[in-house]
């Protein structure tokens, strides 16, 4: 299963690199139809959001998107801790767990820290930070307040897989710090052009500012959310929708192999941290 999942994302890395430079502009098939969770807050949901810690500043330092974003959505700039158990959701607040369970750890499990209320990835040279979290998803939404790795050639990845290699990816790449791309891949092959490139409103420095990245599965769709807004929808319809892509996984990569599109790791520039606040799973019904 490891090793699948390395040859995967190496096969998916390598053919992007050689199919071609990643210069992207595509103009993209958007779904207005936004199934969010329930957003009763109001704008300042961050008091409510709270609850879950002493860390509202996470909100503070992201709330600054809701100024000109849709008022619908505007509210939550991080995940809430609302969760409906009754389907099986869970949140994970850094702040308070220090533990990885019941995510697995599947590589470099010592450099996973718990410190500055945050789990901290951190990339070094041979050893890859990767968690997957063991049950799979029919239709259900992840949403990830983090800070992507900082420096060239790192890839800060939050991915679902599926058992014939369908993946449906947010990737963060260290030679990028303003924008994350959207992605996905049919049967695990790479086609050129699918990748999209979404930046934060206002554009910020991803690998200092934090933000929710959220993919979610519907019956209809696959959605990519930055800030609770909705920057992508796939639909069921697609000849290419990654039908089996339920495994959620993620971590920092090295993706110096290929250069053109992540850049270079320098390992003495100092540490490369993938920085994560909280996690919510939310399995639909
Ligand atoms: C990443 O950021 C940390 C903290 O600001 C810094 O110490 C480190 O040198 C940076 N790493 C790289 C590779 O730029």
């Amino acid at each position: 299963m490891k090793f699948i999942y390395y040859a995967a994302f190496l096969c998916s890395l390598a053919t992007l690199t050689s199919s071609a430079e990643m210069v992207v502009t595509v103009t993209q098939k958007c779904y207005p139809e936004l199934p969010t969770t329930s957003k009763t807050t109001s704008t300042s949901s961050s008091s409510s959001s709270s609850a879950s810690s002493t860390k509202s500043s996470s909100s503070s330092m992201t709330s600054s998107s809701s100024a000109s974003k849709t008022s619908s959505t505007s509210a939550t700039s991080s995940p809430t801790n609302v969760i409906d158990t009754k389907c099986g959701g869970e949140f994970f607040d850094f702040s308070t767990i220090n533990k990885i369970e019941p995510f697995v750890a599947e590589a470099c499990k010592q450099n996973m820290v718990f410190t500055n209320g945050q789990l901290e990835l951190a990339l070094k040279p041979g050893c890859s930070p990767t968690l997957s979290y063991p049950s799979r998803f029919k239709t259900g939404r992840i949403d990830v307040l983090m800070r992507a790795a900082n420096g060239s050639g790192a890839v800060t990845a939050l991915s679902m897989y599926g058992d014939n290699k369908d993946e449906v990816d947010i990737e963060l790449v260290g030679k990028t710090p303003i924008n994350f791309q959207s992605m996905y891949f049919p049967k695990g092959v790479p086609i050129k052009g699918l990748e999209l490139y979404h930046e934060s409103s206002p554009s910020s420095n991803l690998q200092e500012t934090f933000h929710t990245y959220s993919i979610e599965r519907t019956n209809d769709a696959f959605n990519w959310f930055m800030d609770g807004n909705l920057v992508r929808s796939l639909p069921s319809t697609d000849p290419n929708f990654p039908t089996t892509a339920n495994h959620f996984k993620f971590g920092v990569w090295d993706g110096s192999a290929s250069s053109s599109w992540a850049g270079v790791v320098d390992y003495n520039a100092g540490p490369i941290v993938m920085a994560i606040k909280s996690i919510k799973i939310q399995p639909y019904c």
